[in-house]
């Protein structure tokens, strides 16, 4: 998950035990600098999921909300996210393990080569985008409280690896995602840099995909959400549209609301093809202005 606020607001809430650690304060610190001189190295965003850190609470709370949303999926997700579930051997037993041989991980990386990887909280962008790059993917790893399964102000793994990670296990999705992240770390052009968070918002965040007719969904704030995704399907009040990239990277959106309109995808193919078009022309661009510099 991706953020251009600043340092994770997890902290001092959750289980925050998981991320207070040397060695998360340490990847935090430096996923605020990345980019800057020096600090270039991507690994160095990550932190272990120390899964003993997860009390009995935050395992009930996933099993809760695997429970809800997967009965409720299971006619109305794209088959690809359903698919990949299965592939990634995604339970609703236990949260994921992000690493050895039980993890989603041993799963996705034979199918696709991505890799859920944790980190401390939201990611600032620029961290995000080149994890991206080298399929990596900025998982918060932190379990939301029982109390709260239905208000989440932050992304947690249930967002990130629930919402997200499924449609990682699919070449052409993968292969997306993977341009999008080099095409973003590629520019800095903050024209560039808005665009592509309104892109990513409305298509890995809140996308919808015409499957046999039928409008399904994809995006992880669907998918994760049960209000969310019976309101983007059933409302009146959503105006549902034919995907464009161009129209995709502009329209104004809504944090707070349920969102008023939302992009249909024919295919994941023609989602690829298109952010295919736009990342040359970011790097056309690049190379136009750096032969005006030389
Ligand atoms: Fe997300």
């Amino acid at each position: 998950m991706a953020d251009n606020s600043g340092p994770s607001k997890f902290a001092g809430s959750l289980n925050s035990a998981m991320i207070d650690g040397p060695e998360a304060q340490a990847a935090l610190e430096y996923a605020m600098h990345f980019g800057e001189p020096g600090f270039e190295d991507v690994e160095r965003i990550f932190i272990t999921q120390h899964y003993e850190g997860y009390s009995k609470e935050n395992q009930e709370a996933w099993t809760t909300l695997f429970d809800r949303q997967m009965e409720f999926l299971e006619s109305r997700a794209s088959q690809t996210y359903l698919n990949g579930a299965r592939s990634i051997k995604l339970s609703r037993d236990r949260i994921p393990h992000l690493h050895g041989p039980e993890s989603i991980n041993h799963h996705l990386t034979r199918l696709t080569g991505w890799r859920s990887r944790g980190v401390p909280g939201l990611a600032p962008a620029k961290a995000f985008f080149a994890a991206l790059a080298q399929r990596d993917f900025a998982t918060t790893i932190v379990m939301r409280p029982k109390e709260s399964l239905n208000y989440l102000p932050e992304p947690d793994i249930f967002h990130d690896v629930f919402g997200h990670v499924p449609l990682h296990a699919d070449p052409v999705f993968g292969e997306f995602l993977q341009t999008y992240g080099k095409a973003a770390s590629a520019t800095s052009n903050p024209e560039h840099i808005k665009r592509m968070g309104t892109l990513f918002w409305f298509t890995v965040e809140f996308g919808l995909i015409r499957e046999g007719g039928n409008i399904k969904l994809y995006g992880s704030g669907l998918i994760s959400s049960p209000a969310e995704s019976r309101h983007a399907l059933e409302s009146s009040d959503v105006e549902r549209r034919p995907f464009d990239l161009e129209a995709a990277c502009t329209t104004p959106y809504e944090i707070d609301h349920f969102q008023p309109i939302l992009y249909v995808l024919e295919s994941f193919d023609q989602l690829r093809d298109a952010m295919n078009r736009y990342a040359e022309r970011i790097l056309n661009e690049n190379a136009r202005l750096r032969s005006t510099v030389a």
